[in-house]
């Protein structure tokens, strides 16, 4: 379970989130929406441990990640998968799947590449193990980050607008995977402005307004007249996105 109790976070005098509480149960899918600047990627960063908070705590499985004994554990359990792909350019897709197994988990090599080849292959990539970021459609390198994601078997996985950086077409392969997670039993915590698809794999719909969380609703609650639309900011911002 991750737990977010009252998390505040503030640049400056800027207050970016506010009074956040929020939990993430094993085998949800929870949706954050929100509009740019609302809070969304912050708070992915809060539960990495890459922000500090202001006030408030986050647990991740009973341990707090601002002791460094829980914070080294969430790190273990959460991983992400950010907006850009943030591959090492030196490293071919396979190397950058087994860099933190390797590394952090201590697999031994062999078994970290054959677990690495069948995640590559289960995302339509098994011949492409050996190229480099550079010779990867933008597309691909994000299905290698999912499988990098993958590959340290997380409990959770955090995904930031993973597919906004993609065109339609390429959108669709991604969310695909994403889906066959979620219908797996991955525990996903998924930022996004794909509102259809957050209405399809959700089990439950996250609102933020300038650091707020202005609802969390079953997702079909969030989506009915007397649930989360009852609320004219809600409504407003899902009639915006559907235009767009
Ligand atoms: N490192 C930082 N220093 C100062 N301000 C920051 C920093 N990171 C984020 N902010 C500010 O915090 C606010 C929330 O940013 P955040 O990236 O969390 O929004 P978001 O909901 O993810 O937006 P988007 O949908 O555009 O990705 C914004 O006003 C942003 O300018
Ligand atoms: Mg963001």
């Amino acid at each position: 379970m991750i737990e977010i109790d009252g998390v505040a976070k503030r640049f400056g005098s800027n207050t970016v989130l506010d009074g956040i509480d929020l939990r993430i149960a094993p085998g949800e899918v929870v949706s954050i929406l929100g509009a740019s600047g609302s809070g969304k990627s912050t708070l992915i960063r809060c539960i990495n441990g890459l922000e500090r908070l202001d006030a408030g705590s986050i647990a991740v499985d009973g341990q707090r990640i601002d002791e460094p004994k829980g914070l080294q554990a969430a790190r273990r359990s959460c991983a992400t998968v950010f907006q850009l792909f943030n591959l090492y350019p030196h490293m071919t897709a396979l190397q950058n799947v087994t860099l933190a197994p390797i590394e952090v988990l201590n697999v031994p090599r062999r078994q970290a590449e054959e677990e690495a080849r069948a995640l590559l292959a289960s995302v339509g990539l098994g011949a492409r193990a050996d190229a480099y970021p550079a010779q990867l459609s933008g597309e691909q390198r994000q299905r290698v980050g999912i499988c990098r994601a993958l590959a340290m078997k997380p409990r959770y996985l955090l995904l930031d607008e993973v597919t906004s950086a993609l065109d339609p077409e390429m959108t669709a392969e991604v969310l695909d995977i994403l889906a066959k997670l979620a219908t797996g039993g991955t525990t996903m915590l998924f930022v996004t402005h794909e509102i259809e698809f957050a209405r399809q794999i959700s089990s439950r719909i996250v609102f933020l307004e300038q650091g707020r969380l202005l609802a969390d609703l079953p997702t079909a609650q969030f989506f009915a007249l007397e649930g989360g639309l009852a609320q004219p900011r809600i409504a407003q911002f899902l009639s915006k996105m559907s235009k767009s």
